[in-house]
This record gives C-alpha cells, sequence and structure tokens, in this order.
C-alpha cells in the first residue's frame, strides 16, 4: 500500500471566484477532515506574488461558519501552511514544468493524485489544459480538471472547446461545474422523488399542470459587464442552472445512483424536449430607475457594456419535453437580475381537484382545489406544499395552507457550499453532479437555434425597472400557456 498524496492546483487563484468560493470551500473541507492526510494546494496566476502573500490573501476570506474558537484559527494556519503559490503564463509549458519540479518536492516518494480547478475566462482554458496536462500531470496517478462555465456561446463553439480539450483529456478526467448542481435542495430534488411514495405517482402530465423554475437576484451586473454583454442570461442561467434542475426534475428514475446512469436519464429529458423557439421566450434588460431618493443604474451604465447592447438581463422561458410523462406540461424558466428580490425556486402547480366538493367553502379567489409544491432551493432554504385546509371552527370555511419543511427550523447544521461538495466529489472521483459531453451538446442544441435568431434579428429586449418584478411579456408569456407566475394565491 503507497501513501498518497493530493496536489489541488488552483489556476487563477487571485481572481474573484478563487477568492470567494474555492479556497473558502477547500478549507471548509480541510477543517470537516474531508481532505486526505496529504495534500497541498497551490495557486497559480500571472501576477508576481510569494506564498506568503497568497496565504495573506487567502487568509481574509476563510472562516469557519459557526465555530469561534481558537481551534478554528489554529486549523487556518495549518491549512494555509499547506498553501503556496507559483507564478507562471496560462500558455507556457515551461511554466508548467517548474509548478510540476515544486509539486514533486511535495510529493516525494508518494503516490500523487492532481487535480487543476481552472478558475479562469474561457479563451485560455486550452492552453492552460495542454500545459498542464504535458508537463503537470501526475505521473502515477490520476489527473483531473475542474471546468467552470461558459462552456462555449452555442452548439458550435462548445464542441470546438470539447474536441480541444479532449486533445489533452480523457472524458473521465474532465470535472464540468455548474455550482447549481451542489446546492442541498437540487441535490434533494431526486430523494424527494424516488424516497417517498407521496410524490412520485404524481409527477406526471396526469396531476401536474405546470412547473416553474425561477431565479432572480436584487442586484445587477455590476463589476462583470464585460463578461456578461457576450452571455446574456440565457447562456449565464438558463441554458445550465435551470436546465438542470429540469433535468433532474423530470428525468425517468435512474437504473441506480452512479453517476452514468443518472446522467443516461438527464440527456434522455434533454433530448426529448422541443429546442425553443423565438414565440416561447421573452427577453428583458434593466433600465436606470430612482426610487426613495436613491437612484439605481441601467445595465448599459455599466462602462464596459455599450450604450446599444441588446444583451439580455433578464429572460422567461416555455419549454415542453414530448415524451409520455410530460406532454403538454409547461416548463416555465424565469432569470433575471436587478429585480425586486433574491431567490431561487421550483414550483410545481398541480392540477384542480375534479369535481370539488368545497367549492363554496373558499374565499372568492380561491374556488378550484389545487395543490402547489415549492422546492426554494436558496435563501431560507425550504420545502413546502400548499394545501387545502378547514379552517377551525364551527362553520366550514377553507383556506390554504403551508405544509412547511423548513430546513432552519428542522436542522442545526449549516448547509455546505455547493463548491464544497463539488469539490469533495471531484477528489473522490463522483462523477453525479458534473456535466457529461453528450449532456452538454444536448443543453446546447435546445437553445443554439434561439440564441442565433435573437442576435440575427436584433432582437431588443424590453426595459424594466431595475429592482422591479421584470417585464410584463413575462406575464403574457404564462397566461399564453394558461399559467400564473408565482404563488398561487397572492400575487408574489
Ligand atoms: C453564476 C452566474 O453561474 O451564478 C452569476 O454566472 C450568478 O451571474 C451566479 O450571479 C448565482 O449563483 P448563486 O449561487 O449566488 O445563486
Amino acid at each position: 500500500h503507497v501513501e498518497s498524496t493530493l496536489s489541488i492546483t488552483v489556476v487563477g487563484a487571485s481572481g474573484d471566484l478563487a477568492k470567494k468560493k474555492i479556497f473558502p470551500a477547500l478549507f471548509a473541507l480541510y477543517y470537516e477532515d474531508c481532505l486526505p492526510k496529504n495534500f497541498v494546494v497551490f495557486g497559480y496566476a500571472r501576477s508576481k506574488m510569494t506564498s506568503e502573500e497568497l496565504r495573506n490573501m487567502i487568509s481574509k476570506t476563510l472562516t469557519c461558519r459557526i465555530d469561534k474558537s481558537a481551534n478554528c484559527k489554529d486549523k487556518m494556519d495549518q491549512f494555509l501552511k499547506r498553501c503556496f503559490y507559483h507564478s507562471g503564463q496560462y500558455d507556457s509549458e515551461e511554466h508548467f514544468s517548474e509548478l510540476d519540479c515544486k509539486l514533486k518536492e511535495k510529493e516525494v516518494g508518494k503516490l500523487s493524485n492532481r487535480l487543476f480547478y481552472l478558475s479562469i475566462p474561457p479563451n485560455i482554458f486550452v492552453d492552460v489544459v495542454r500545459c498542464a496536462s504535458l508537463r503537470a500531470s501526475s505521473a502515477n496517478g490520476w489527473t483531473r480538471v475542474i471546468v467552470e462555465k461558459p462552456f462555449g456561446r452555442d452548439s458550435e463553439s462548445s464542441g470546438e472547446l470539447t474536441r480541444c480539450l479532449k486533445q489533452y483529456l480523457a472524458e473521465e478526467q474532465i470535472f464540468r461545474i455548474d455550482h447549481y448542481l451542489g446546492k442541498e435542495l437540487v441535490e434533494n430534488l431526486s430523494v424527494l422523488r424516488f424516497s417517498n411514495l407521496v410524490f412520485e405517482p404524481l409527477w406526471c402530465r396526469n396531476y401536474i399542470r405546470n412547473v416553474q423554475l425561477i431565479f432572480s437576484e436584487d442586484f445587477g451586473t455590476e463589476g462583470r459587464g464585460g463578461y456578461f454583454n457576450n452571455y446574456g442570461i440565457i447562456r449565464d442561467i438558463m441554458q445550465n442552472h435551470l436546465l438542470q434542475i429540469l433535468a433532474l426534475f423530470a428525468m425517468e428514475t435512474p437504473v441506480s445512483l452512479d453517476a452514468e446512469d443518472i446522467r443516461n436519464e438527464k440527456v434522455k429529458v434533454l433530448r426529448s424536449m422541443r429546442p425553443l423557439q423565438l414565440e416561447d421566450v421573452v427577453v428583458g434588460q434593466y433600465k436606470g430607475h430612482s426610487k426613495g431618493g436613491k437612484s439605481y443604474p441601467a445595465y448599459i451604465d455599466d462602462p464596459t457594456v455599450p450604450q446599444d447592447s441588446l444583451t439580455p438581463t433578464f429572460a422567461a422561458a416555455a419549454l415542453f419535453i414530448n415524451n409520455a410523462r410530460w406532454d403538454g406540461v409547461p416548463f416555465l424558466m424565469k432569470a433575471g437580475k436587478a429585480l425586486h428580490t433574491k431567490r431561487a425556486e421550483i414550483r410545481v402547480q398541480f392540477r384542480h381537484v375534479p369535481g370539488n366538493l368545497y367549492k363554496r367553502n373558499f374565499g372568492t379567489d380561491l374556488d378550484k382545489a389545487t395543490n402547489e409544491l415549492v422546492l426554494r432551493v436558496q435563501p431560507d432554504e425550504a420545502i413546502y406544499l400548499k394545501i387545502n385546509n378547514k379552517v377551525p371552527g364551527l362553520g366550514m370555511r377553507l383556506d390554504r395552507s403551508d405544509l412547511n419543511l423548513l430546513y432552519r427550523a428542522r436542522y442545526t447544521r449549516e448547509i455546505p457550499d455547493a463548491y464544497e461538495r463539488l469539490l469533495l466529489d471531484a477528489i473522490e472521483g463522483e462523477r453525479r453532479l458534473f456535466i457529461r459531453s453528450d449532456e452538454l451538446v444536448a443543453a446546447w442544441d435546445l437553445f443554439t437555434p434561439l440564441l442565433n435568431e435573437l442576435e440575427e434579428r436584433k432582437i431588443a429586449p424590453e426595459l424594466y425597472p431595475y429592482g422591479s418584478r421584470g417585464p410584463v411579456g413575462a406575464h403574457y408569456l404564462a397566461a399564453k400557456h394558461n399559467v400564473r407566475w408565482g404563488d398561487l394565491s397572492s400575487e408574489d
């Protein structure tokens, strides 16, 4: 039995994602004793920095969550001692050879496994993968690479990226992250469906009227305009995060919980869907607005965004799955920046109870008995089911109440960040929550014709005020499919 060592290289170590998410997640894993006994973390970037400076930089973002004891401080110090920095160009094989030497020094005599986290812009993915795989792959253990989206901007560029990556890496070495798959409630979706008899039998067109996947942020793209303007909300959120949730929601029961079995089912659902058309979507862009003496910027006020940008910061879409389970059921997606609230949720609206005995006993608005299941992914994770209930008393009046599983009331443990779970899975070689190439192809095939058309026909987004509920077009789109967004019993 040879002792092994794990080297994690964060390429793009001085970037925002690395500072905010990756280093803190690595520390959290260390804190929870989830990392192997022998491990080192290398930061790699172009800026000149010493290892001490890297430690200083990342120490500011590490947290022990609720643990404020001295133990936490000790653990941080021990973790930081295992962090090193190497400065190099992203396209220099020589600089990656130097990294290789440094890694070898730390790995002496051990079986070495190497994980590279590419936290860099997409135009340098392939350079880094080439240099890392040719010059800094493990000689005797595994080498894996985690890549962050964007994985191209349409079917063609994404296909090209995959082809280039595969010149240097085998499919099982590539871990494409979609961090929404690491979120607690998204993982729980399959548990809810497949381990409770009360849901799965209803999970089909006979009982479900529509499904809504909603993402909203109450801030704009300030500071990220340069990236965002080339992608827009459809590529940034819908084609990946929301579509992944949809696939997990709608897939057939997998043969087992093995990564390939689950991903096979997800691909099947994606391939059963009709590519989106222009009439299935509404796009919007936020405009400046002042409220209560405070003024909020327009998307195009960002200096890195051209004044005539047509990039959508909001989109709503209606998707359909052409299979026996879901025929005719609208899956509505809505994603937007600079809206009135920050939340991500899945809402399942059920059909009306046929021949409702109690129709006279509801308030005016509620004459049709129906149910709604909501999975609030964030913030304040919860699963609740809206049911019709008798208001206590001598009369017979019904209202709609919630059976509510509020995570913070039920579980005391803090919920780990999505990146912790995903990093741990990549270290353990668990691929269930990563996107396979054929899945990516299917996802792009759904959106590419629409994205091309939006661009070719220069479709102008509907403007909506910063901090509002988004363009009214989204309501018309839903109405066209007989759907009302959000809570059935209120206007949210
Ligand atoms: C990223 C998008 O993938 O997800 C961002 O690029 C978005 O635009 C972010 O803000 C949202 O993630 P979370 O975990 O904060 O909901």
